[in-house]
C-alpha cells in the first residue's frame, strides 16, 4: 500500500507498516492509531489533509490468532525491500519536512543508531529533505500502561508535532 496525500505536501509522515484496518481499507493510518494521529495533528495545528502519509513497509505483516490478524514487526529484509518505494515517494513529493513515527521509521530513515527515546522531537540532518524529525508511533500511545501515562505521552507527542508546525511556511 502506498502513501496518500497531496503531491505537493510540505509535510510527509512516515509510519512503520499498514495495520489490519489499513490493509482492509487500502489507505494508511485509518485505524485506531490513525485516529489518534489525526487528533494530535489537529492539536498541533497541522491539517492531515495537507500532509502526505505513508509507511516504510508497504504491506501488513501479521500472524493469525484465532480469527484475528496480529501485527508482526517487519524485519530488515522487508524494510530494505520496500525502501526504494519510500525514496521514490520522497523524490516525487519533495516534502520540506519528513516526520518518522516510531523506531522502525526513524531507523530506516536516519540510521540504525537512531534512538527515538533520546533523539525524538528535535530536527536531525537528513539528505532527502530540508528538515527531518522523529517522534514516537501513535500505537505506542495506545499501548500506554495506564490513563495517566497515556495522557502525558499524548501531550509529549503533540509537543513534538508542534516542532513541525513551527517550521511550516
Ligand atoms: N501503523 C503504521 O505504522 N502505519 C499505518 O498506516 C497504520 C498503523
Amino acid at each position: 500500500m502506498f502513501g496518500e496525500g497531496p503531491q505537493n505536501a510540505v509535510v510527509m509522515l512516515v509510519g512503520e507498516q499498514p495495520g489490519d484496518a489499513e490493509d482492509r481499507a487500502g489507505r494508511p493510518f485509518v485505524g485506531p492509531a490513525g485516529r489518534l494521529l489525526d487528533h494530535c495533528l489537529g492539536k498541533a495545528g497541522i491539517d492531515r489533509a495537507k500532509t502526505y502519509v505513508t509507511n516504510v513497509v508497504k504491506h501488513f505483516k501479521w500472524v493469525p490468532r484465532g480469527t484475528r490478524r496480529i501485527h508482526s514487526k517487519p524485519g530488515t529484509a522487508e524494510i530494505q525491500a520496500c525502501f526504494p518505494w519510500l525514496e521514490a515517494e520522497i523524490s516525487v513529493v519533495k516534502p520540506q519536512i519528513v516526520v518518522a513515527l516510531g523506531a522502525t521509521a526513524a531507523q530506516a530513515l536516519f540510521g540504525k543508531a537512531f534512538r527515538v527515546t533520546q533523539d525524538r522531537g528535535r530536527f536531525v540532518p537528513f539528505a532527502l529533505a530540508p528538515h527531518a524529525l522523529a517522534t514516537v508511533h501513535p500505537s505506542a500511545l495506545l499501548r500506554a500502561p495506564d490513563e495517566e501515562t497515556r495522557r502525558r505521552e499524548i501531550l509529549r507527542f503533540i509537543e513534538d508535532l508542534r516542532q513541525v508546525a513551527a517550521v511550516l511556511p
